[in-house]
């Protein structure tokens, strides 16, 4: 199988060389706009397949989309990264204009491609490429709930001293400071968590991984990229190996939740189609609220996205 991922920066080159580590793809395309950028890390990635023992090939291209035709899955994380002070939505213009473009020609070279969209502002970069590629929503997602649960288990983890591997959770929401931890469907070897850690270092937790993008930020200068490459990696080799598996992913709400027309982060199965299904939590009312107040920032955006649409269509 083929995989093309867009964007050769921190995320992108990240993904395509976890994905390589994996070996279960033919071909690794990676694809950006700066001259030789791909090309360089492609061909550094590729160097170390006999060092690390696997047989996927990178190869990295400027621009060019013939070189990604008839891609299985394409991983969009083209775009610019968050620098201290920025917010996510601040990005939401730049990054619209890129996921548009890289998108138009995403679809007319692998027209039945998944696309999983990276770039930020998340949710609204999902359905801004939805938009664009006019195709089932099922084979246009976001990834962000995968990398927003991995924090929050990495902090428990650290609090309880026990392997990040034994923690089942699920985080919804939008990818913003409104995601939605359910503790509720958080267990430890099975077990609930609310059996395992005080109510006051659970919250602390919760709030910790709301705002954790914005530390890793703060220390860097630059979003994070490892377990965002991972996490995109994760969703691909679902997809590839028809794995079935359940994530919390960005995807299109028709009726689901009580909610129509929005992107927002949801538990779905993930298999060959791409969203196999949306998978519906028996939410009590304090969760169902925190989902509604997260969806209401979410549109918000998408609104802010839809006028900038109509008033360039109109120009
Ligand atoms: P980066 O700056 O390291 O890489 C972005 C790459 O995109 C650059 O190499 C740039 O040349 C390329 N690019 C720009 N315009 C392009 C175009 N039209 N066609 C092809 N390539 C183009 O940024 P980084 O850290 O890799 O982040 C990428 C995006 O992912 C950002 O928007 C960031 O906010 C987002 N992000 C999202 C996360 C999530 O959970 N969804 C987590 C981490 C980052
Ligand atoms: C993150 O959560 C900034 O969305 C990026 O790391």
């Amino acid at each position: 199988m083929k995989v093309t991922v867009i964007g050769a920066g921190n995320v992108g080159a990240t993904c395509a060389n976890v994905l390589v580590h994996k070996d279960f793809l033919e071909e690794v395309v990676l694809l950006d706009i700066k001259e030789g950028t791909a090309e360089g890390k492609a061909l550094d990635i590729w160097q170390s397949a006999a060092i690390e023992n696997y047989s996927s090939f990178s190869k990295g291209v400027t621009n060019d989309y013939a070189a990604s035709a008839n891609s299985d899955v394409v991983v969009i994380t083209s775009g610019l990264p968050r620098k201290p002070g920025m917010s996510r939505d601040d990005l939401i213009s730049t990054n619209a204009a890129i996921v548009s473009s890289v998108t138009e020609n995403v679809v007319k070279y692998s027209p039945n491609a998944v696309i999983i969209i990276v770039s930020n502002p998340l949710d609204v970069m999902t359905y801004c490429a939805y938009l664009t590629a006019k195709v089932d929503s099922k084979k246009v997602f976001g990834m962000a709930g995968i990398l927003d649960t991995a924090r929050y288990k990495a902090f428990l983890a650290s609090e309880l001293k026990v392997s990040p591997k034994d923690i089942q959770a699920v985080l919804m929401g939008g990818h913003g400071d409104t995601m939605v931890p359910l503790p509720r469907y958080t267990t430890v070897g099975g077990i609930p968590v609310s059996e395992m850690i005080a109510k006051d270092k659970l919250d602390a937790i919760i709030q910790r991984t709301k705002v954790g993008g914005g530390e890793i930020v703060n220390l860097l200068g630059t979003s994070a990229w490892y377990a965002p490459g991972a996490a995109a990696a994760q969703m691909v080799e679902a997809i590839c190996k028809n794995e079935n598996r359940i994530f919390p992913c960005c995807a299109l709400l028709n009726g689901e939740y009580g909610m129509n027309g929005i992107y927002l982060g949801v538990p779905v199965k993930l298999g060959k189609n791409g969203i196999e299904q949306i998978i519906e939590l028996q939410l009590n009312a304090d969760e169902k609220k925190l989902l509604e107040d997260s969806a209401v920032a979410v549109r918000e955006v998408m609104g802010a996205l839809d006028k900038m649409r109509s008033a360039s269509a109109t120009n």
